[in-house]
């Protein structure tokens, strides 16, 4: 008989798997407290400069963690450390202690060999993206619907130039695709065969005015059936959702479990 699965086991696999997706098209540095993940050419975006997947156990191995990262991107506006169920809960408590605000993102799986729960609503005309009109197209639709972010949480459009400029020919694996309605480009998402077993899919948007016609449905279709095939098999898929918003309800009833947390503990540290 097989062994039984540890319980930890998910978690901890979509630990690596969410921080193997973030150090993608970076330059990464292995050191003893973790990982450093440099995007020197794309500042601005913070997941393109930050520290993850930490070894610390102690609050004093923190410390010696956020030492590292001030030598390695103390030059920027912003500190950000990853932390996910593989982290010991004393990071948590030494970030919290030295200014950095959490943001939760909650990770949803769907389990490996089931299928998503609903059919997609219409047959959208998709494409994958390969071209440089493509992408020309890909960072519209990014600019605007970073552009239209409530304020919080809006992206201005240097910044969101940077953050296509972190995957276009960067992270290969990663494939977006593109949705048209009405001869228009509207709606995008991305799929990722993964590093360790769970594949991923991730990035997805529609233009207000396509809304509530199905699109993000079929990339979700599409994007999770492309990043199963690339893995070869049918391996269980992740998917990232704002514990705040209403998507994470539709992901779940798709068929997707929610799984775990992981954080982004930000600092900003304007000069
Ligand atoms: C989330 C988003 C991509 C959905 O795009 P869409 O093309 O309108 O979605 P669809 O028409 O395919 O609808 C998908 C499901 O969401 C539901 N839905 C759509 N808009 C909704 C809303 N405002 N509130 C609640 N449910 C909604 C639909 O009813 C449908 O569910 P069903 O198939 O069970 O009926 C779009 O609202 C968006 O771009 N939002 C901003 C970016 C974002 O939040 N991305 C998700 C990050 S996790």
């Amino acid at each position: 008989m097989a062994e039984p699965a540890h319980p930890e086991d998910l978690p901890y696999q979509v630990g690596r798997t969410y921080a193997d997706y973030l150090a993608l098209g970076h330059e990464h540095v292995e050191t003893p407290v973790g990982r450093v993940v440099r995007g020197d050419d794309t500042p601005r975006v913070y997941i393109a400069n930050h520290l993850q997947t930490l070894t610390a156990e102690t609050p004093e191995e923190a410390l010696q963690a956020l030492e590292v990262l001030e030598a390695e991107l103390g030059h920027l506006n912003h500190r950000l450390v990853v932390t996910d169920p593989r982290t010991s809960p004393a990071v948590g408590a030494v970030l919290a202690n030295a200014g950095h605000s959490p943001e939760a993102t909650l990770q949803m799986v769907l389990p490996a060999g089931h299928p998503l729960s609903n059919a997609p609503r219409v047959g959208a005309d998709i494409r994958p993206v390969t071209s440089d009109g493509d992408w020309v197209s890909l960072g519209r639709l990014m600019a605007e619907d970073h552009a239209n972010r409530p304020e919080a949480t809006r992206i201005d459009a240097v910044t969101s130039a940077q953050m296509l400029a972190t995957k276009r020919g960067k992270a290969p694996d990663v494939q977006f695709f593109i949705a048209r309605c009405d001869g228009e480009d509207a709606a995008y998402f991305s799929s990722w065969p993964g590093s360790c077993g769970l594949a991923m899919v991730e990035n997805l948007a529609t233009r207000e005015v396509y809304r509530r016609r199905g699109l993000a449905g079929a990339l979700v279709h599409q994007c999770v059936a492309d990043a199963r095939a690339r893995a070869g098999g049918e391996p269980a898929v992740l998917i990232g959702a704002d514990p705040d918003d209403w998507p994470k309800g539709y992901y779940a009833r798709l068929g997707f479990r929610p799984t775990c947390l992981t954080w982004g503990w930000l600092r900003r540290t304007p000069r």
